[in-house]
């Protein structure tokens, strides 16, 4: 096995190397902007890890590997218009620099030219590829669409907040391991338990993002803090601070949510320092605690090596770690 880092420069050898036409500039300008600009690969890493550790050759997996990559950067395209976000890996968005008519469309062709990608998986691999891409990609759809109905409504569960983010984030950490699994030649039980450990690896990874919303540090994280606090978005946090609030914090929260016009600076401080006297970040990482042990039970289902079995252990830890 590799490490994180030796995986990561195959992917980022394999991006920079992806040959795209000059026109329209407009359309192909930012695309290569937003895959130049990095971030973690969390997903192509797992396909050549996955892929390893199973028993195949990384390099067969790396064209899905870059696919899966290229889908991620256009959900983010699109997601960045949805969610109002100005910096992403501490640069302006695509609709900020350039504006949300460029976002549209350059996430669209990315999707193809994700697509693209993945097919060049060898013939004997390509059908049960292609189901199992287009599949989390409908699925990722419905989780934004879930995210984007969940902003309007206050009597979102935890039970049907879990499902949201399984849904636009788990999938397609879960798919990015199938893949590699699928290329490997893997057994059916080791390509279920490694799809289920980086389904739960997903949960605590959005748990993660939504934590790092409210506390993360702007520099570090590359994104802009609060903004879902600003879009009331029905986080784990949100969903648990009205359930728990009582008497004063009840009322400023309820004052809040039903503010439209309410200013960054007054409503990002005033909202986390309620999630802080109601004890919702240690809530927050018991959970995902408990997350990461239901993917450590999924990965001691799959027949690995004690070395793969380590690499994947240490990610689960670091993923959950992390400040960006
Ligand atoms: C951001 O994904 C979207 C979420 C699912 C939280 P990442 O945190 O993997 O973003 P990059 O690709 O590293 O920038
Ligand atoms: C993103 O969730 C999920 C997808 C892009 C499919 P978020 O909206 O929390 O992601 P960030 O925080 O903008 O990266
Ligand atoms: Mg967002
Ligand atoms: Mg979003
Ligand atoms: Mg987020």
């Amino acid at each position: 096995m590799k490490s994180y880092n030796e995986y990561l420069s195959m992917v980022n050898d394999a991006i920079h190397a992806i040959d795209y036409p000059k026109q329209p500039a407009q359309l192909y300008e930012p695309i290569i902007y937003t895959m130049n600009l990095g971030g973690k690969r969390v997903r192509p890493v797992l396909t050549l890890m996955a892929c390893e550790a199973l028993g195949g050759a990384p390099e067969k997996a790396l064209d899905a590997a870059v696919g899966i990559e290229l889908f991620h950067n256009f959900t983010l395209l699109h997601d960045d218009v949805m969610d109002h976000a100005d910096v992403r890996r501490g640069q302006p968005t695509v609709h900020r620099r350039w504006n949300d008519n460029v976002a549209i469309l350059c996430g669209d062709a990315m999707f193809t030219l994700a697509t693209q990608h993945v097919q060049r998986v060898d013939d004997r691999h390509l059908p049960q590829a292609i189901r199992l891409f287009n599949r989390t990609a409908i699925e990722i759809m419905e989780g934004q669409q879930w995210d984007m109905d969940f902003e309007l409504r206050h009597d979102v569960t935890e039970a049907e907040y879990i499902e949201m983010i399984r849904l636009k984030t788990s999938v397609l950490l879960g798919c990015a391991c199938e893949m590699g699994a699928i290329i490997a030649d893997a057994s059916d039980e080791d390509r279920h338990a490694i799809y289920d450990m980086a389904m739960y690896m997903g949960l605590a990874f959005q748990l993660q993002d939504d934590m790092l919303d409210v506390w993360g540090d702007p520099a570090t994280f590359g994104k802009e803090v609060g903004g879902d606090i600003m879009n009331n978005k029905k986080t784990f946090l949100l969903i648990h601070a009205q359930e728990r609030a009582q008497g004063d914090d009840a009322l400023e929260l309820r004052r809040w949510l039903n503010d439209p016009y309410a200013m960054r600076d007054q409503k990002y401080p005033a909202v986390r320092a309620i999630y802080e006297r109601l004890e919702l970040r240690e809530l927050s990482e018991q959970v995902i605690a408990r997350y990461n042990t239901m993917a450590l039970d999924a990965l001691n289902r799959i027949n690995l090596s004690d070395e793969a079995h380590q690499t994947f252990a240490n990610l689960i830890a670091q993923l959950t770690n992390r400040e960006k």
